[in-house]
Parts: structure tokens; C-alpha cells; sequence
């Protein structure tokens, strides 16, 4: 399994022995997992291997004992070769990366996962986390396969059936009236004064690793190149430095050539984009937005905790961020799955929309290898697309009034 050296400091890269701790007592910075790599890791190795799950990458998850995994199978997702998309967009090789088929239907069952088996690997007693929607039922099922309790902390105003998944894998749901950083400041109190392991917060260290299989995968579902640009849907910021993180760490241990010419797109939608805002306006810092309003609550996030390290990856490489408003996104679900067969909810919409945005105004190389994160299963938030579809006819079953109708 993974041998983790350290949880090492981002800012000062302090190190601490891999406790139940994330934050750097001397800076506050965020504390990352440092790894000891086991020598001579060749691509056949992963290649061979029969796991058809995020898990058959073990040796860089923070995992020491392969009994306390709690898995549902997830990862190891499509790798979609676009043919419809990429004709509409005159692009020459586009992908879809289709993480809303996992068993909760996101992707956030892998940094759950991860998280969670963890918390079995410290004798954590329950765990929970707070969340825009996704993570409560990635949290929640992988909870109950490993026997925890646990709580979600989540806006009272989520998708109902975000919060249906998540009570039907029996968690218990704490609605809170407020947005999601209101319940992400209740969720880290509770979990440090009760010991609850908070995937998200307290155990981030190990939460993000999860994520970072979504540059694993993709490597080597490419045969092991690394794409030219990555479009990634954004909400903390998490995922799109963990998938940055795993792309180097394949560089590192030479199973992937050189990642210097990696360009990173991060998608944010226009009603809560506070990497994009600075972004454009060259500012360093991050300015939270205080009421997110948009359809895509899923990346409703006002204040992203790991907003500061998306803005350096984007200028670490060659990265732009760029917004999409409610009509852009609901506009890039049904293309997307009008071409491609993929049902998306609207975080995959803003990547889509993000995408076709930066391709028609030049800013994305139609000759490039492009890879776009489809996030989470359309499915789960079908009030997104409430009057932006034909209604069905009602017809009685009589063959020739139907024939009327099918011309
Ligand atoms: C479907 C989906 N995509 C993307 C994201 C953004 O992930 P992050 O918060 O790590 O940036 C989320 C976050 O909840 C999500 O649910
Ligand atoms: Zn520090």
C-alpha cells in the first residue's frame, strides 16, 4: 500500500507525522501527503492489473493496510472519445472524461472513498462532511459499507434528491439554512470538538488524494500522454489541484514524459465565480462571493478554500478560467448529451459550455489534445433543465392519431 512519509505543509512544507491533523501549526497553510515511492513502478505494472477501481493506483494512496479499504468499485470510469462534440466544434481530439457514472453518480466517491477508508485506518468512530450535494452521498455510502455513522452538513436548499441519495445510504442530514460555507463553518466545528472525521475538512489531506486518480486514469487510458489541455469544473478547487498533483507525481516516478506544457481551463459558473473573477482581474487574492446563486449548486461554493492554489496552477500552466452563465450551462448539458450520449448535471454543463466558450473565441487550439471532466450524472438535478425541454405529446394509443404527430 502507500507508505506515506509525512502530511508536509503547502506553505512552509513543515512536516508532521500522518496524524489526524491538516492544518500547519506555524503558518496555517494546508498539509499535503508525502509519499515514499516504492522503486521501479513500470507502466505494464498498472496495465496488468485485473482492479477495475481508483484503488489499482494503491501505491499512491495514503493507505497502509489494504484491509481497511472501503470501496464500492468506484473509478476507473470512460475515457469517451468524442465524435459528435468535437465534429460541432471542428476540434481534432477531444475526450470526455465521464466521471457521473460512478456509484453514487460523481466523482466525489473517490476523495470519500479515500477519506473514509482512512478514518477506518485511524479508528475514527464516525465521519461526515459538509457539502454542495455529491459529497453527501459519496460520504454517506461508503459510510455504511464501512458501519460509521454519519452526518452531512449541507444547504437546506440542495437538489431533493441530492438529499434523498444521501438519508437513503442512512446518513443523518443536517439541512442548515444558509449557504454552503455556513454549513462547511458548522461542520468544522462539530467534527474537531466530537472527533468526527469531516472528509472534507479534517481529513482533507487524505480526501484530495482520491481526486487525484482522475490524472491517474486518464494517463493511462491515453497510453500514458499527457493531453494538452484539461478542462475542469471548479467549486474549492480541490480536485482540480489534486488532478494537477497526480500528473506530477506520474512525471515524478517517470511513468509520463514531461506535464510542463499541461494547460489547465478552470469552469466556474457565472453566478458564483470567485477564481474567475480573479483570475481576470490578475489579483492574487481571492474575494468570496457572499450569496452564490446559480443553477449549478454542486460548485456553489463562495468562499473555495483551495481557491488561492487554483490561481497559482493557473499560472504554473498556461491556465485560464472562465465563467458560464445559467442559459450557457443548461445549453452545454443538452449538448453534450445530444452528441454524445452523456447526461450531465450542470457542473459537467459548465465544463462543456466553459469548453466551447474558449474554443470559439480562440483561446483553446482546435488541434489540441483536450481532455473534459464530466463530473456528476445529470440524473441528480433535472430541475436544471424544468422548461428548457419540449413536452412530451399525449396522444391516446390509436396508431393513426400518432401517425399525425410522426410525420
Ligand atoms: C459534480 C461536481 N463537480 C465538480 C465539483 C467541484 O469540486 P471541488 O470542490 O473539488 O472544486 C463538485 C463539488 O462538489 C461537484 O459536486
Ligand atoms: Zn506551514
Amino acid at each position: 500500500m502507500g507508505i506515506i512519509q509525512s502530511l508536509i505543509c503547502r506553505e512552509c512544507k513543515k512536516e508532521y507525522k500522518p496524524q489526524f491533523r491538516y492544518i500547519c501549526e506555524d503558518c496555517f497553510g494546508p498539509l499535503d501527503v508525502k509519499y515514499i515511492y516504492p522503486n521501479n513502478i513500470k507502466r505494464e505494472l498498472f496495465e496488468s492489473r485485473k482492479e477495475k477501481t481508483y484503488w489499482r493506483y494503491f501505491e499512491f494512496l495514503p493507505i497502509r493496510d489494504k484491509n481497511n479499504i472501503v470501496s464500492i468499485n468506484s473509478g476507473f470510469t470512460p475515457l469517451q472519445k468524442s465524435t459528435n462534440l468535437s465534429k460541432d466544434l471542428r476540434l481534432k481530439s477531444l475526450y470526455i472524461k465521464n466521471d457521473s457514472v460512478n456509484p453514487t453518480f460523481s466523482f466525489k466517491d473517490r476523495p470519500a472513498g479515500v477519506a473514509v477508508s482512512r478514518a477506518k485506518e485511524i479508528n475514527l468512530k464516525a465521519v461526515g462532511c459538509a457539502s454542495t450535494g455529491n459529497l453527501a452521498s459519496a460520504t454517506a455510502a461508503h459510510a455504511a459499507v464501512a458501519r460509521l455513522p454519519c452526518y452531512i452538513f449541507a444547504p437546506a436548499d440542495l437538489e431533493p434528491v441530492k438529499i434523498s441519495q444521501a438519508l437513503a445510504y442512512g446518513a443523518e442530514f443536517v439541512a442548515v439554512e444558509g449557504t454552503y460555507d455556513d454549513a462547511n463553518r458548522v461542520a468544522s466545528v462539530i467534527g474537531d470538538s466530537k472527533g468526527i472525521g469531516i472528509v472534507n475538512i479534517n481529513m482533507r489531506p487524505y480526501y484530495v488524494e482520491g481526486s487525484k486518480t482522475l490524472a491517474y486514469e486518464v494517463a493511462e487510458q491515453l497510453n500514458w500522454q499527457v493531453p494538452d489541455y484539461l478542462v475542469i469544473p471548479v467549486g474549492s478547487g480541490a480536485m482540480l489541484n489534486a488532478i494537477c498533483k497526480g500528473f506530477e507525481e506520474l512525471c515524478e516516478i517517470g511513468l509520463v514524459n514531461d506535464v510542463s506544457n499541461l494547460k489547465i481551463i478552470a469552469a466556474q459558473p457565472h453566478g458564483c465565480s470567485p477564481i474567475v473573477d480573479a483570475f481576470k482581474s490578475n489579483s492574487n487574492e481571492i474575494f468570496p462571493v457572499e450569496k452564490p446563486n446559480t443553477i449549478a449548486k454542486s460548485l456553489a461554493i463562495g468562499d473555495p478554500g483551495d481557491g488561492i492554489y487554483v490561481l497559482k496552477r493557473l499560472k504554473q500552466y498556461h491556465g485560464i478560467a472562465e465563467s458560464a452563465t445559467n442559459q450557457e450551462i443548461v445549453n452545454g448539458i443538452l449538448k453534450l448529451s445530444k452528441t454524445e450520449g452523456i447526461f450531465t448535471e450542470p457542473a459537467g454543463g459548465v465544463s462543456v459550455a466553459v469548453l466551447q466558450k474558449l474554443v470559439e473565441s480562440g483561446k483553446i487550439d482546435r488541434d489540441a489534445n483536450i481532455v473534459c471532466y464530466v463530473t456528476g450524472n445529470g440524473l441528480k438535478s433535472t430541475e436544471a433543465l424544468v422548461g428548457m425541454l419540449p413536452k412530451p405529446s399525449t396522444v391516446k394509443p390509436d396508431v393513426q392519431m400518432v401517425s399525425t404527430i410522426i410525420r
